[in-house]
């Protein structure tokens, strides 16, 4: 069985814990949240990139045998830098799911809902400009990611916040919404409260996995098997904290697995 070492900003990245859970729960996991810096989507480029850096040699000294950048912001400004560094371990990044927005959308009109970083990204841009056909509306989810930290994902002023930041989107006449961060699914339910149940939600955590899946496979390290591996918990603000946020945010059932929970100051 494989170590997986899996990292965001902060909860964000349970979201594709959650999807690795449910397709690969046999592997063993590290969940690094670094909520002590969240938001990063709000931080300078070389800020992101620098501090991803030291979390993947981290995660990498742990022995983990592939990296999840469940993180848009991170993989936007630092995953060709992490790949370059650790060319030995398969680093599986997440990126908007704009391809498959484009292709499910009924009138060509798509709004995305990301961090302020990875919309200005070079990456980002790059990305769009392979789709000329659809029309984007960018929408910076400043001010969420805090809230969603906060554990008010479903409070009322982050419902106020979203339907500030979902004008915009609505007014263009969107059918659907790419989820560009991997805080943002766990906003599904207020999204819908808002905007109702016919609007076509994006998010990639079902695509990621299976990428990490074919990544285990290349190596002969994916085995089918009946049981459930371990998770480790490690937060640079509060442990005991981001273990409860999981077991509130998520779908996966963290019984059967083997639970640690850990703080760590340093990551150097
Ligand atoms: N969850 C992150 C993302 O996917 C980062 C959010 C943040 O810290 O601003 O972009």
């Amino acid at each position: 069985m494989a170590l997986i070492g899996v990292f965001d900003s902060g909860v964000g990245g349970l979201s594709i814990l959650d999807e690795a859970l449910r397709q690969l729960p046999e592997h063993d996991y590290i969940y690094l949240a670094d909520s002590i810096n969240a938001p990063y989507g709000e931080k300078s480029s070389d800020w992101i990139a620098s501090r991803s850096m030291e979390l993947c040699q981290y995660l990498a000294a742990q022995g983990c045998d592939a990296i999840m950048v469940a993180c848009n912001t991170a993989t936007a400004e630092a995953i060709a830098h992490i790949r370059n560094q650790l060319s030995n371990i398969p680093i599986i990044g997440v990126e908007p799911g704009i391809k498959p927005a484009a292709m499910q959308s009924t009138n060509g009109i798509v709004g995305v809902l990301a961090t302020e970083a990875t919309l200005k990204s070079d990456k980002f841009t790059a990305l769009l400009a392979t789709l000329p056909n659809c029309q984007f509306i960018k929408q910076a989810g400043a001010g969420l990611v805090p809230l969603i930290e906060a554990g008010q994902a479903n409070g009322e002023e982050t419902l106020e916040l979203l339907a500030e930041h979902l004008e915009p989107i609505q007014d263009a006449g969107a059918d659907t919404i790419v989820l560009g961060c991997t805080h943002y699914p766990f906003l599904r339910k207020a999204i819908r409260k808002l905007l109702g149940d016919s609007i076509n939600l994006i998010d990639t955590s079902d695509a990621v996995v299976r990428q990490l899946k074919r990544k285990l496979e290349a190596q002969g390290k994916h085995l089918d098997a009946d049981t459930c591996g371990s998770i480790r918990f490690i937060s640079s603000k509060d442990a005991e904290m981001l273990h409860q946020m999981a077991q509130e945010l998520m779908q996966s059932d963290l019984d059967g697995h083997n639970i640690e929970s850990q703080l760590v100051n340093s990551f150097k």
